[in-house]
């Protein structure tokens, strides 16, 4: 949801941000522009902005060569207020040129503070919610910049991460924060902000995160930082663990196709450090087995794919824990006056940790008084900080929009965290214990195996690229994997897809099954077989093309399915680990046959941080 990207220092400005934005496309991009600073000569700001993808500001500028300086600020743009157009396009400047603002986020009162300054003979040029900002600088900019900051910011309700520059400081650029990221990272050539790590991995790994309202001050020769009473403050620095190559393709042709392939190493980065002589360990996460004991409830809550983990764990979690489970979308949680009763855990999923529907329900469930855990794929992320507990997935940096990795470690957190509850709460023996573990640890090589059949889905795709619409079957967990398999498929195909319980179709959905259309059906769940295959029968027998999805050994499935697709075995309560990897397949590939841009599919971003 938008990115931005601040630097200063001794290497030529415009290069550094076009590099660093190209990491944060991910965030938004539907324009895009920087504004640089060149320094001594005149004071004077210049901006350049172009609607589009950044690719678009490459051609404008030469690719950075025609822009002079060695201080500036980039963006990177999801459109909120106002359409995705050159005027709309960040950075924004004050009238006279002497503010220039990159803002990530949405300021709710913008209206009033519009009216407030046009009362004040500002003139606007943009519809943002950001050009007053800019404005507000301006006026309040009397030649301290950090009170110019701070009386700005106090204005402004909403969310926000800032870069500013004010012409007459060159070399200097500004930051700060309420609730949209930012960091802060410091190098031998220069230092920066921006709002995600992998902008700055080409030239640092030394960063440090932004609280609340803590203002960053970037020289060429250091960076400090301000509390809102204008008083200096020391932030820890600290080296990130991912490198370079992680926020490269490193010759895949998408990321997409690049993170599906990492998948067995992030599923195993993420389970194996929690397993020791055969037993789940949690130590990391602090929660005591009192705590778990006391656990009468779980409430989960999330946005999009990591909603569909949700679902998933729902299932795992009362079959093995026999706790029962609510599972809300973030964004409709704290509105429908949950009944939070007591001994309930707020458990909140999110690759980002800085989705605001999510991260505003943990604000919520936490001032109901519930404990807190966060499964989360960022370290340092907003949501990581604010959750009581964490169990951090070991995915590395996910840059295509569509999750893949993120997701699967999500569901091997999930399942972790299942099995120890259960055998906490007294409800596995040993042997019970013992096969799931057992399982668990063999799910990356199974992973592996099912990329080895690429080619089948691949071929599978290129034969169903032009299907108009497609509905996803299946009952139990399946059903919650199907959740996902739609929505991989809709998102970056733009083919309409609907997941449905198996048994629900019938009521309703399967006046829309004609001769023609595309029924994927997951049949894993070893009870509810029979059952599903009867669904199956019924949608064939209107005339559907059926792909089946089932494991080693179920060839029954043959004798309905036009096309089927087989998984290695496993338990059943993780065959969505392994369910998910050719419903990514088949998206992917069916989105390369249409001609879409696979990691960067129209109107969405990754990250979503407004509300
Ligand atoms: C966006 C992404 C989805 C993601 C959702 C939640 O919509 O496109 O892939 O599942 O946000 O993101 P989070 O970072 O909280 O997991």
């Amino acid at each position: 949801m938008c990115g931005i990207v601040g630097y200063t220092g001794a290497g030529h400005a415009a290069h550094i941000l076009l590099d660093g934005l190209e990491r944060l496309e991910y965030r938004g991009y539907d324009s895009a522009g920087i504004c640089v600073s060149d320094g001594e000569k005149s004071h004077m700001l210049k901006a350049l902005r172009v609607k589009g993808r950044l690719q678009a500001l490459r051609d404008a500028t030469d690719n950075g060569d025609s822009v002079d300086g060695e201080s500036g600020i980039g963006h990177t743009r999801w459109a909120t207020h106002g359409e995705p157009t050159v005027e709309n396009a960040h950075p924004h400047l004050s009238g006279g040129g002497k503010v220039a603002v990159v803002h990530n986020g949405i300021i709710e009162n913008y209206a009033d503070l519009r009216k407030t300054l046009e009362g004040r003979g500002y003139v606007f040029q943009s519809e943002t919610d950001t050009e007053t900002i800019a404005h507000l600088l301006d006026y309040y900019d009397k030649g301290d910049p950090i009170d110019a900051i701070v009386r700005t910011v106090m204005h402004l309700r909403g969310s926000f991460a800032l870069g500013i520059l004010f012409a007459d400081r060159p070399g200097e650029v500004y930051g700060i924060r309420r609730d949209s990221p930012l960091i802060a990272a410091t190098s031998e050539s220069g230092n920066f902000i921006a709002s995600d790590v992998p902008a700055i991995l080409e030239w640092t790994r030394n960063v440090t995160y932004l609280d609340n309202m803590e203002i960053v001050c970037l020289k060429k020769d250091g960076i400090s930082f301000y509390n809102m009473d204008g008083e200096k403050i020391e932030k820890e620095f600290t080296t990130v663990s991912w490198d370079i190559a992680a926020a490269e393709k490193g010759g895949y042709a998408h990321f997409m196709l690049k993170e599906i392939h990492e998948q067995p190493k992030a599923m195993a980065d993420t389970i194996h450090p929690h397993v020791r002589d055969g037993r789940i360990v949690l130590d990391e996460l602090g929660m005591t087995d009192e705590e778990i004991r006391a656990v009468r409830r779980i409430q989960m809550v999330a946005c999009g794919s990591a909603w569909h983990v949700c679902m998933t764990a729902k299932y795992v979690m009362e079959q093995l824990a026999g706790i029962p489970v609510d599972v809300d979308l973030a964004s409709e949680f704290r509105y429908r006056n949950p009944v939070l009763e007591e001994g309930t855990l707020l458990m909140v999923v999110s690759q980002s940790g800085e989705t605001a529907d999510s991260l505003a329900a943990l604000r919520y469930g936490k001032a109901q008084g519930m404990l807190s855990l966060a499964i989360v794929n960022v370290v340092g992320s907003s949501i990581a900080r604010e959750a009581d507990r964490v169990f951090y997935t070991a995915a590395g940096p996910e840059i295509a929009v569509a999750t893949t990795k993120a997701y699967s470690t999500q569901l091997a957190a999930c399942d972790m965290l299942a099995i120890h509850f259960a055998s906490v709460k007294g409800k596995l023996s040993e042997e019970e214990y013992h096969t799931l573990v057992d399982a668990l640890l063999k799910l990356p090589e199974q992973i592996s195996e099912i990329l080895r059949g690429e080619a089948r889905m691949q071929w599978l795709a290129g034969k169903y690229a032009n299907t108009r619409d497609a509905f996803f079957i299946g009952r139990g967990l399946d059903y919650a994997s199907v959740l996902e398999g739609a929505l991989k498929l809709k998102e970056i195909s733009y083919i309409h897809a609907e997941a449905y319980a198996a048994g629900e179709l019938k009521h309703g959905t399967i006046s829309l099954i004609e001769k023609g259309s595309m029924v994927l059906a997951v049949a894993t769940q070893s009870e509810l077989l029979e059952k599903e295959v009867s669904n199956i029968v019924e949608v064939h027998a209107r005339g559907a093309t059926l792909l089946a999805l089932t494991f080693e050994g179920n060839y029954n499935m043959e004798d309905q399915a036009d096309f089927t697709i087989y998984i290695p075995k496993t338990e059943d309560v993780l065959y969505p680990s392994l369910v998910v990897i050719p419903l990514q397949l088949l998206a992917y590939y069916v989105s390369l046959s249409r001609g879409i841009d696979v990691d960067k599919p129209r109107n969405l971003a990754k990250s979503v941080t407004v509300e």
